[in-house]
């Protein structure tokens, strides 16, 4: 029997496992974060895609009959070309089919149901955003929204250091908010477009209940704009997987029940057990592996 396979390029995809494993706690999972190699979204196409291809292979080779890329810089780099060039290879020898799904579409579907102003700011990884990805996709279904996005190029770092609870970490948090938020004061929604940010969602959705006093006078925010929301992608995800599985019984039925998850890491495994143990609020083991072509 199979199970589901949650990867990222670190410790953000575990914020899409935590929802995922709340909404569909049966089934069997395996996590892969490629720390060694994080962060991912200051990187080539070519590199993010051969990365992700590689951790996609042996996440199928561990028995994952599907794989969830819960890094929206490895769904907007390489998903389209694994599904449409890698996955048909790797289904031809097999008996039975494997598939690889991302985080942005279910994510694009919420953005229209939540903004009032219909001003949106996408933060991402520089990939992300030169990607366009979010921006193509809303257009599609809400052309009729006002999209702005900015690279928030030092968050996914500070996260995999572990620095990001500590007091150097509001330079950063605030520069990005204020620069995205300058670009288009109207924004009402903010989508966090990488699935490590929602590990210092607090701090975030802080700085921006208190922006009009704080206490950075070269940068005054302006009293009358919106309050903004911010939109985490893991219980999206998690609604959108149970609703393929719903929809996709030839998948469904090869997915073990056992309720367990087993954590690979490219790093250090007592590193990443520590840290994922703190992100997850409950103790975990995690092993070290290689990846590679
Ligand atoms: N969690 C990944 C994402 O959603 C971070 C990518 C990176 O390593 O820069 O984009």
């Amino acid at each position: 029997m199979a199970k589901i396979g949650v990867f990222d390029s670190g410790y953000g995809g575990l914020t899409i496992l935590d929802a995922i494993r709340k909404k569909l706690p049966q089934y069997d999972y395996l996590y892969l974060g490629d720390n060694a190699r994080a962060p991912y979204g200051t990187h080539s196409f070519d590199v993010i895609y051969r990365y992700t291809l590689q951790a996609v292979k042996y996440l199928i080779e561990q028995d994952c009959a599907l794989v969830i890329l819960a890094c929206n810089t490895a769904s907007a780099k390489a998903l389209r070309t694994i599904q449409q060039h890698d996955l048909p290879l790797i289904n031809k020898s097999r008996a039975q089919k494997v598939n690889v799904l991302g985080v942005i579409r279910p994510t694009v579907e919420a953005v229209p149901t939540i903004t009032k102003t219909g001003h949106v700011g996408i933060l991402a990884t520089p990939a992300t955003v030169s990607s366009e990805s979010y921006v193509l996709e809303l257009e599609k279904i809400a052309p009729e929204l006002t999209i702005v996005q900015h690279a928030c190029p030092m968050w996914v770092p500070l996260i995999e250091a572990g620095e990001h609870n500590e007091p150097g970490a509001k330079y950063f948090i605030g520069k990005y908010l204020r620069e995205i938020l300058a670009k288009d004061p109207q924004i009402d929604t903010l989508v966090l477009g990488c699935t490590h940010y929602p590990l210092m969602k607090e701090r975030i959705d802080n700085w921006l209940e208190f922006r009009h006093e704080l206490d950075e006078s070269e940068f005054p925010q302006p009293t009358d704009s919106p309050k903004v929301t911010t939109i985490a992608q893991g219980e999206l995800e998690a609604d959108s997987l149970a609703d393929y599985l719903k929809r996709h019984p030839e998948y469904r039925e090869q997915l073990s029940q056992g309720g367990t998850c087993t954590y690979l890491t490219t790093e250090n495994a007592d590193r990443f057990s520590q840290s994922a143990s703190n992100f997850l609020s409950a103790p975990i083991c995690a092993k070290t592996i290689q990846l590679g072509d």
